[in-house]
């Protein structure tokens, strides 16, 4: 395929969960004739040698070894926003002056990288976003603002129930906030993504028209801009040699699930960020003992705060699960999720995740942390009703009752009706004159009527 004149350049977020839709976006547009160069920040960089088929541009200094491993999110991302600015205009203007070089088409960032708005302008190179969350999450944050002036936030606990007017599937306890030592810079953060998403020349998401269809049409209506909804993402295979993870995956699980009955594991994980407390961990781990279902469960270090892996769980608790039950620090997801043996998916419902699994068709429990998840989990298990939530707190007994109603009763079995209607939505989306599939061509037309 002749690939000169279509150079795009891409500029992921370093976490996981923004790396891998990017790198799965870059994988869709290279299929569709675009060469690809990667620009990255040095830490949390993807492996290059995953990617022959793309150049890779690390961009240096930045942040120090002690700013890179700053906990609160917010603060992260205001100086992600601050420290990368010179290194990335450099590194983009040396792109655009290199004449040996394919001239760029656009530059694709993430949109949490707020920054790359001015940078471009001042460039003269057009822009475009990819927001690695749900639409109706982000409608949500952009809607902060009037929520707060609204009286809704800050949130009190006698209000926690109250329906949000403004928003008709979520209750006040939805709404999408974190804790944070500095409540301004979360909202500077905020804002700061919502107005320089509205000035870029596209919005790309890993979603489907089918799945929120509704939260588009407001979408369109509230973002002056072109809205591609591509979606679901997923990776071109699952070799390790394709694979986007920043830690290395543990395949030895794909071997214990080929022992396991057909949909019968249970799959936890909890994305790449958030965690739980020691007394949270032990709730889950006895949740999942006392269930008599088999489990797969994916304990990063640094999960359990104030732990280094496993070693608050009880002596011989593994052991004396007879085989039932496996830990692995890390897995091969969407390997896991398209597994036959899987059954269910209890997830903190990141964006990445409920796509995964809508994508493979596992019905999921839903446990949200912070941030977007709890629009997700809201959305997977009231509006979708793909899901149970444990709404009630973390504690065993509950985790048991709720687990078994997925497992074996009838709520359960309607749930797993629905979600397998859902997965036929999801991969018919991607054919041929399909709405994901008409979506992308027409993002390829626009990236090509841009500059
Ligand atoms: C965070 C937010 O929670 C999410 O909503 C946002 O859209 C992106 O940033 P994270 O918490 O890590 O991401 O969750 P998620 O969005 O689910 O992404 C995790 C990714 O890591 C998924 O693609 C998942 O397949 C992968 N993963 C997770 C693995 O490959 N192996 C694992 O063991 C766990």
């Amino acid at each position: 395929m002749d690939r000169k004149g279509r150079k795009l350049v891409l500029f992921p977020l370093p976490c996981q969960g923004h790396i891998n839709p990017m790198l799965q976006l870059a994988n869709i547009l290279y299929s569709k004739g675009f060469s690809i160069s990667i620009i990255h920040t040095s830490f949390n960089c993807p492996n290059p040698s995953n990617y022959p088929h793309f150049t890779f541009h690390s961009i240096g200094e930045g942040l120090s070894e002690s700013e890179a491993s700053i906990h609160d999110g917010f603060a992260f991302l205001s100086l992600l926003n601050t420290k990368y600015v010179d290194p990335f205009r450099e590194c983009l203007g040396r792109m655009l002056c290199d004449v040996s070089e394919e001239p760029v088409a656009c530059l694709i960032s993430d949109a949490t990288f707020y920054f790359t708005q001015a940078v471009a302008e001042s460039l003269k190179v057009p822009r475009i976003v990819l927001k690695t969350e749900s639409a109706s999450s982000f409608l949500v944050f952009a809607a902060l603002p009037l929520l707060r002036e609204r009286g809704y936030i800050p949130i009190q606990d006698s209000r926690l129930e109250e329906p949000v007017v403004e928003f008709p599937h979520l209750k006040v306890k939805d709404l999408p906030l974190v804790v944070t030592s500095t409540p301004e810079v979360f909202y500077q953060v905020i804002d700061s993504v919502v107005s320089e998403t509205k000035a870029s020349s596209g919005l790309i998401w890993n979603t489907f028209e089918e799945l929120e269809h509704s939260e588009l049409t407001r979408m369109r209506n509230e973002f002056p801009i072109p809205i591609f909804p591509i979606g679901p993402f997923h990776n071109a295979s699952f070799s390790n040699s394709s694979s986007s993870s920043l830690t290395p995956e543990d395949k030895s699980c794909i071997s214990w699930l080929n022992t396991q009955p057909h949909k019968s594991v249970i799959y936890v994980s909890f994305g790449s960020i958030a965690d739980l407390n020691e007394a949270e961990f032990l709730e889950v781990a006895w949740g999942l003992a006392n269930s008599n279902q088999p489990f797969l469960w994916v304990v990063r270090p640094g999960l359990v705060n104030g732990s280094e892996w496993l070693e608050s769980l009880p002596n011989g608790f593994l052991e004396n699960l007879n085989g039932r039950g496996n830990i692995v620090k890390w897995a091969p997801q969407q390997e896991v999720l398209a597994h036959p043996a899987v059954g269910a998916f209890w997830t903190h419902n990141g964006w990445n995740s409920t796509m995964e699994s809508i994508r493979e068709g596992v019905p999921m429990i839903c446990m949200p942390r912070f941030g977007d998840q709890l629009v997700n989990a809201r959305y997977v298990s009231q509006v979708w009703k793909v899901g149970l939530q444990l709404e009630k707190g973390l504690k065993r007994g509950y985790i048991e009752k709720t687990i078994e109603k997925l497992m074996v009763e009838k709520e359960g079995e309607e749930i797993r009706f629905r979600i397998s209607k859902l997965k036929e939505k999801a991969n018919l989306c991607l054919k041929q004159d399909a709405s994901s599939y008409k979506s992308l061509e027409s993002l390829v037309s626009h990236i090509s009527s841009l500059g």
